[in-house]
């Protein structure tokens, strides 16, 4: 299988050869470190073996739940935020019709699938309660923590909802929940009325559990093959168990980042030419964002969509503040896609395109903004993936996590935590009268 490599080409002008080399002892000592608290509790490194040591019995049993909410269900609900639903949403965005939702049933095969507990949208929720009417519902709530009040919320009001419609008994036996193994408040509720639940490994946190349950069971209901998941992640493990950064593509992202934020390039956007990669690029926002912001540093995460965004912020990239750098996702083997075919009268003047593919166009587009972003002063990285599939979604996951980890410890923050997310829960508790927080 070919590998998901990095071009660190269109950056060279921006970084010197010696800051690369005094890298080498940095990213070596990390490793050792990191490699060395793999199996420690409370370092939260458990997914760095994670597609080795995965529990088979519940892959096993994640499949067997998802054939069933596909016989049974016409939506599924994923409830969660942050960690607990984006890689979700990315891999069911990524890896099947662009339009999956809007499929006629004969042809989508298995359950629409809606997300929620990721706003207080009355709005949103007045409008999936439209939309599910009349439907066979499943319910997937996931929560690391249990508590998380924006999930925990909608899903107070959509268990109703199907104890409403169903009955307590049958309502009990359409609702899934992905949570600790003991603690907290959704464990106790999904031991009491009987749902059936899986674990989130203690030492994988929200934003790195995308691999376990948590994803792998909304996108076995949507019928993306999660085998090929971990076989992809499987293969990026041993691929990026290398600490010399001239074997380890992982660590040379996060280390010609770190030069680069060095050098006041605050601001990283993922860029993307694939508009199903777009919730992709939310759950790498996350995992970077929250990962790395913290005592006063990180690098500001964003996405953009290309060629949608080089015409609303193709402008500001090519000549406003040079405290930018991108990083492209760039699938290298596409569908050709429609053929443009001469015109008799042409009135657009588009026969120059003759003979072209969309897939061609798309990579003269890419090649395009890369040198002029280039050559207007963006150090550019471009990470090739070789297609679009599950084994490479896999692969990708695993690549961004063991890149962010290595990269944060590089900035000197702790990966693992995030205790400014806290703040404003303080003050809408206070706001909405709780007690005793
Ligand atoms: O990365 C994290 O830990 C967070 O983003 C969490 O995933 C998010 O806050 C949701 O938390 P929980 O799964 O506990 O509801």
């Amino acid at each position: 299988m070919e590998k998901i490599s990095l071009d660190y080409s269109y950056a060279l002008n921006y970084i010197e050869e010696h800051e690369i080399k005094e890298m080498g002892d940095i990213l070596d000592n990390i490793h050792r470190e990191l490699h060395k608290k793999i199996s420690l509790q409370g370092e939260f490194l458990a997914w760095m073996d994670f597609p080795e040591k995965y529990n088979r019995e519940e892959f096993n049993r994640i499949q067997e739940v998802a054939k069933k909410i596909q016989q049974d269900s016409d939506i599924l609900i994923v409830i969660g935020v942050g960690g607990s639903y984006l890689g979700a949403r990315g891999a069911i965005k990524m890896l099947n019709h662009s339009f999956y939702n809007l499929l006629d049933n004969e042809k989508r095969k298995t359950p629409q699938i809606y997300f929620a507990g990721h706003n207080m949208s009355p709005k949103y929720l007045n409008d999936l309660l439209e939309i599910i009417d009349g439907k066979d519902i499943s319910l997937n709530m996931v929560s690391k923590s249990g508590n998380t009040t924006e999930p925990a919320i909608i899903f107070r009001i959509l268990k109703n909802y199907m104890e409403e419609k169903y009955g307590k008994k049958i309502a009990s036996e359409r609702i899934y929940v992905t949570t600790d193994k003991e603690k907290g408040i959704l464990k106790k509720i999904a031991t009491k009325e009987g749902y059936e639940t899986f674990t989130i490994p203690d030492d994988i946190g929200g934003r790195y559990s995308v691999l376990t349950a948590v994803g792998l069971l909304p996108m076995a209901v949507s019928g993306i093959d999660i085998q090929e998941i971990m076989r992809g992640a499987g293969a990026a493990q041993k691929d990026l168990e290398n600490s010399n950064f001239k074997h380890n593509h992982a660590y040379q992202y996060a280390a010609i980042r770190n030069i680069l934020y060095n050098k006041g390039r605050t601001i990283e956007i993922l860029a993307n030419y694939e508009p199903s990669m777009y919730y992709f690029g939310q759950w790498w926002k996350q995992l970077f964002g929250e990962s790395e912001g913290k005592e006063n540093k990180g690098i500001f995460p964003t996405i953009a969509n290309f060629p949608t965004d080089l015409h609303s912020m193709g402008q500001y990239i090519q000549e406003g503040t040079k405290n930018i750098f991108e990083t492209i996702l760039h699938v290298q083997h596409m569908n050709e896609g429609v053929i443009i075919k001469k015109d008799k009268d042409n009135l657009d003047e588009l026969n120059y395109l003759d003979g072209f593919s969309i897939k061609e166009i798309n990579e003269k587009m890419f090649k395009a903004s890369v040198l002029a972003h280039n050559n207007g002063g963006i150090p550019n990285l471009i990470i090739n993936i070789p297609e679009i599939s599950a084994y490479y979604y896999g692969y990708l996951v695993y690549f961004f996590q063991k890149a962010c980890a290595m990269s944060a410890c590089i900035l000197g923050v702790n990966p693992f935590n995030q205790p400014g997310v806290e703040a404003y829960k303080q003050n809408m508790f206070a706001l909405l009268g709780k007690k005793g927080y």
